[in-house]
C-alpha cells in the first residue's frame, strides 16, 4: 500500500490522530531470511522469538506457525505464548527474576529455563528433588568478559564455584542441562565473534563427555536500517548474512565430526532484527510555534511512543502534506503533546511542513508500545496494513483500560 495523505486521513478519521502502522508481511519476510542465512550455513537454526521487544500477539503467533520458539522473560510472556498456542517445549524461559512458584511451573510444563544465578539453581534442586518423577530441562546462562560494559546477568564462567556448581547440577538425576545460553546488548560483529570464542571454550569445559542438545546465542542483532539511521550508530550496521557468517561457520566447524541429525541446535533470539522495520509510527502536525527564533511544530504524538531507539536519535521520517506546495521550513524542532520539556520527537527537520501534515517514523517496530506508559493519554491502536486492506491488530486505548486496577472511593 503507498501511503499517502489521503490514506493517512481517513485512517485519522476512523482510528484516531496518531497511530503504529505495522507490515506485518514485512515481519514474515525478515522472520524467513534471517533464519535462512543460518540454515545455509547450520541446518539445525532456530529462531527464539524475543517477546519483550515487541510481544504483539499477531506477530507472536506468526512465529508459531513457522515453528518459531518463543523467548520469554516472565509469567506475563509465559502466559502469552501459552495463550497463543505455543507447545511448552518451545518456550525458553530467560531473565534474572523468576520465583521459585514460576519456576516450578515452567519446568514442570517442560520448557527449557535458562538458569541465570546460584539463587536460582538453589530453588531448581529443590524443584527436582520434590519432583523425582519428572525430567527438568535447564540451559545455563554464561557471563564472560566481552571487553564492554560488565553485563550482570548469568554466571562468571571464571568463578571457581561455578564449575563445581554445574558437576553438582550434572548428578541430579532428573535434571537434564541441555545447553548453555549468552545474551548481550552490543550490536556489532566483533560482539558475536567474542561470543561465539567464549561459548565454544564453555562447550570445551563443560561438554566434553556428551554433546549438549542446544547452543543460544542469544539476540541483539541490527535490524535492516536505511544510510539515513545507520549513520547515527557508532559500528557499521551488519547484514543478516553478516552475522549467519560469523557465528553459523564457526558452530558448524567445532561440531562438524557430530552425524547431521544429532547436532546441537543453534538458537537465535532476535527481536530487534526481524520487527524494527516493520512498523511506523503516524502523528499529525497540530501547531508550528516560533519562541524567540526557534520554530517547533507540535505534533498529535510523544516520543514515549517511538521506543528506546528513538530517545536517542532521530528515526527516518516522510512527511505527508495535502497540499502539492507546502511551505518549506528550516530546522524546526518536531515535538509531542506531553508536558515534558524534552518530549521531541525529531530535532531540526529541515523540509517540507505544515499544519495537518502526517509524519510517519519508521523503524519504531522494537521496544515502543511495550514500553509506552499511560502518561497522560492511553496509547493508539495498531493497524495492519497489507495490500489495500487494514486491520486492527491492537485497539486504542481506553480511560476504562486505564483505570480499571485503580480503587475509586
Ligand atoms: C536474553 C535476551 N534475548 C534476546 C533479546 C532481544 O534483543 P534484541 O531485541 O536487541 O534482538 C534480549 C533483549 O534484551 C534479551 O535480554
Amino acid at each position: 500500500m503507498e501511503l499517502n495523505w489521503n490514506v493517512l486521513n481517513k485512517l485519522n478519521e476512523d482510528f484516531g490522530d496518531s497511530f503504529y502502522l505495522l507490515d506485518s508481511n514485512k515481519f514474515v519476510k525478515n522472520y524467513d531470511e534471517f533464519l535462512g542465512e543460518f540454515q545455509k550455513i547450520y541446518p539445525n537454526t532456530v529462531i527464539a522469538y524475543s517477546y519483550k521487544t515487541n510481544y504483539l500477539p499477531h506477530l507472536c503467533s506468526i512465529v508459531n506457525k513457522k515453528g518459531g520458539f518463543a523467548e520469554v522473560v516472565s509469567k506475563m510472556e509465559y502466559d502469552l505464548a501459552i495463550k497463543i498456542g505455543v507447545i511448552p517445549s518451545n518456550i525458553i524461559v530467560n531473565g534474572p527474576l523468576k520465583t521459585k512458584e514460576h519456576l516450578e511451573y515452567f519446568l514442570l510444563k517442560g520448557s527449557i529455563v535458562n538458569v541465570d544465578s546460584y539463587r536460582e539453581l538453589d530453588l531448581i534442586r529443590e524443584i527436582a528433588n520434590s519432583n523425582p518423577g519428572k525430567i527438568l530441562s535447564v540451559g545455563i546462562r554464561c557471563n564472560f568478559e566481552m571487553g564492554s560494559t560488565v553485563s550482570r546477568f548469568g554466571f562468571d564462567v571464571r568463578d571457581a564455584e561455578f564449575i563445581e556448581k554445574f558437576k553438582e547440577l550434572k548428578k541430579i538425576d532428573n535434571l537434564y542441562i541441555k545447553g548453555i545460553h549468552c545474551h548481550f546488548p552490543d550490536r556489532n560483529l566483533d560482539s558475536y565473534s567474542k561470543r561465539v570464542d567464549n561459548l565454544i571454550n564453555i562447550l570445551d569445559l563443560l561438554f566434553k563427555e556428551n554433546i549438549p542438545e542446544f547452543v543460544d546465542i542469544g539476540g541483539g542483532y541490527f535490524g535492516k536500517v536505511n544510510d539515513f539511521l545507520a549513520k547515527q550508530f557508532n559500528c557499521n550496521v551488519p547484514s543478516y548474512s553478516d552475522y549467519a557468517s560469523i557465528i553459523a561457520s564457526r558452530f558448524k566447524e567445532y561440531f562438524k565430526n557430530i552425524p547431521e541429525n544429532r547436532k546441537p541446535k543453534l538458537i537465535l533470539e532476535p527481536g530487534t532484527a526481524l520487527v524494527a522495520d516493520t512498523m511506523k509510527f503516524i502523528a499529525k502536525i497540530v501547531e508550528i510555534k516560533n519562541i524567540r527564533g526557534k520554530k517547533i511544530a507540535m505534533t498529535t504524538g510523544s516520543k514515549f511512543n517511538m521506543g528506546l531507539f528513538g530517545l536517542s536519535i532521530n528515526l527516518p521520517i516522510n512527511v505527508y502534506s495535502e497540499f502539492k506546495n507546502g511551505k518549506f521550513i528550516n530546522n524546526v524542532d518536531i515535538s509531542g503533546y506531553t508536558c515534558i520539556e524534552a518530549d521531541y520527537l525529531f530535532k531540526n527537520y529541515c523540509g517540507i511542513l505544515n499544519i495537518g501534515d502526517y509524519i510517519a517514523f519508521d523503524n519504531v517496530g522494537s521496544y515502543s508500545f511495550v514500553f509506552k506508559p499511560p502518561f497522560i493519554c492511553p496509547n493508539v491502536p495498531i493497524i495492519d496494513y497489507n495490500g489495500d486492506k487494514f486491520k486492527i491488530v491492537k485497539h486504542k486505548e481506553t480511560f476504562e483500560d486505564i483505570f480499571k486496577t485503580y480503587m475509586f472511593e
